[in-house]
């Protein structure tokens, strides 16, 4: 088990570019398996989540190479996998389980994924209903349609999907499936979740059809191989974002980041708390990659809710900690989907920051954040999610004394990098005394 150790720091005055997109990386592996001849993926993120996508797709007969960390060759093979000669571990990726059940619902074999503590808790009924009307037959073991999940596929009917949660897991889910249903299938959302899964299907020539709130794909179709780059995550740079927002004097440029308009909410957030950003897209491809460039400030409190949800859901929990810097009460409200996530994510927010002395109530779909208290270090629980450890490390910077973070070895699932990151960041900028960010091993 291993802890980190944070102190205040200096106000950011510099320049990073941040790993693979994890959401992307995910999605890239498995269409260009299923693709008519060998893919090259470049700038994947070799993070725990998205290895464990690449195992999968080895155990279901795809060869796939890795000439680097975040190169891989993909050899595609027309659509047709073997059967897992052993059960699949997702890890504690549910993007993986999920993912996998669409595809795997459509395929002629039995398979069965498995995950770990955290994802052996997550709902899977979300997936398994819409799968099930397509034809599949999906077991969950765990109570409550919880994983283990034994997915017996086969011939797949087309089905129009309204889904009731706004999830790309889930709209991915049902239009992998879709891909080997005789026919059109569609899903349509209630609020736009992120469109990766549409726009690498347009990319691999696989041509769905998109309006607001809808997608629809039919199947039969074959992804044609092609080469991939896939940007940086702004999910992880949106930690960085915010540690430079919220201090007047800072100045951060991060480069040759994902600016896809279904991922960019946190922008907007700090834009509305105070914060000077400049966006430029330098490429687009499948997916808008560029520039951002931010200036901090004294931040102000804001609302987010709504429709601004999905945009933000996995950068809700650094959000929340510049909540708590922010002058005002901000409320987040319309987030339940954050209780489902790797942990409690708003009641493992809440305890953190008044473990710091921050002011929060904690609602049902939500939490409202009364800043500008001085934050004192504490010792916190990552309570095992990577996003809850890295958005405190980043509250550490902020806080009066020592902030311990436990058990960090989660942050490998989505960040392997952030650590020395963070180090290398904090040595770069200003003359910093003592050394901010330290591991220790843990009291555990
Ligand atoms: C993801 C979708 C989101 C997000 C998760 C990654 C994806 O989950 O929180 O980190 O890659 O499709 P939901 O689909 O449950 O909203």
């Amino acid at each position: 088990m291993s802890d980190w150790k944070v102190r205040r720091a200096p106000a950011l005055q510099t320049e990073l570019t941040v790993p693979g997109d994890k959401s992307i990386s995910h999605r890239a592996v498995i269409l260009a398996s299923m693709s008519n001849g060998p893919c090259v993926v470049r700038g994947f993120l070799p993070s725990e989540d998205c290895l464990c996508t690449v195992a999968a797709m080895r155990a279901l007969g795809i060869k796939i190479e890795t000439p680097e960390e975040s190169t891989l060759i993909v050899h595609g093979n027309k659509r047709v996998f073997s059967a897992p000669t052993k059960d699949i571990d997702c890890g504690n990726s549910g993007t993986t389980m999920r993912l996998l059940a669409g595809l795997l619902a459509g395929q002629p074999f039995k398979s069965r994924l498995v995950g770990d503590a955290s994802l052996s808790k997550r709902p899977m009924k979300r997936v398994i209903e819409p799968l099930t009307q397509m034809g599949a037959t999906i077991r969950a073991e765990g109570a409550n349609h919880r994983p283990p999940l034994v997915v017996e596929g086969g011939p797949l009917k087309p089905l129009h999907y309204f889904s009731p949660v706004p999830s790309a897991q889930v709209k991915s889910a049902v239009l992998l499936a879709g891909m080997f249903a005789s026919g059109k299938t569609t899903v349509t959302e209630p609020v736009r979740s992120r469109d990766h899964t549409e726009r690498m299907l347009e990319y691999f020539l696989v041509r769905p059809q998109k309006d607001e709130l809808s997608v629809s794909i039919h199947g039969g179709l074959t992804p044609e191989s092609r080469d991939f780059q896939v940007p940086g995550d702004i999910s992880s740079a949106a930690f960085w974002l915010v540690a430079a927002a919220a201090q007047p004097n800072s100045h951060l440029l991060v480069e040759n980041v994902g600016l896809n308009p279904t991922r960019t909410g946190i922008l907007g957030v700090l834009l509305r708390m105070g914060a000077h950003i400049h966006e430029a897209i330098d490429n687009e491809q499948a997916e808008p990659l560029g520039t951002i460039s931010l200036r901090g400030a004294r931040l102000r409190a804001t609302n987010i809710g709504g429709k601004e949800i999905p945009n933000v859901i996995d950068e809700l929990p650094i959000i929340a900690v510049a909540g708590a810097l922010a002058h005002g009460r901000t409320i987040i409200s319309d987030a339940g989907e954050l209780r489902v996530k790797e942990t409690d994510r708003l009641a493992a927010i809440a305890t953190n920051l008044r473990a710091m002395g921050a002011q929060v109530a904690e609602t049902e779909d939500g939490l409202e954040i009364t800043g500008g208290t001085p934050l004192h270090g504490a010792r916190l629980s990552s309570f095992g999610d990577h996003r809850i450890a890295m958005a405190f490390a980043i509250a550490g910077l902020f806080a009066e004394g020592e902030t311990i973070i436990q058990d960090t070895e989660c942050v490998a699932t989505s960040y392997p990098g952030f650590e020395k990151q963070l180090e290398k960041i904090l040595k770069a900028t200003a003359e910093p005394q003592t050394p901010v960010i330290s591991s220790l091993p843990s009291a555990s």
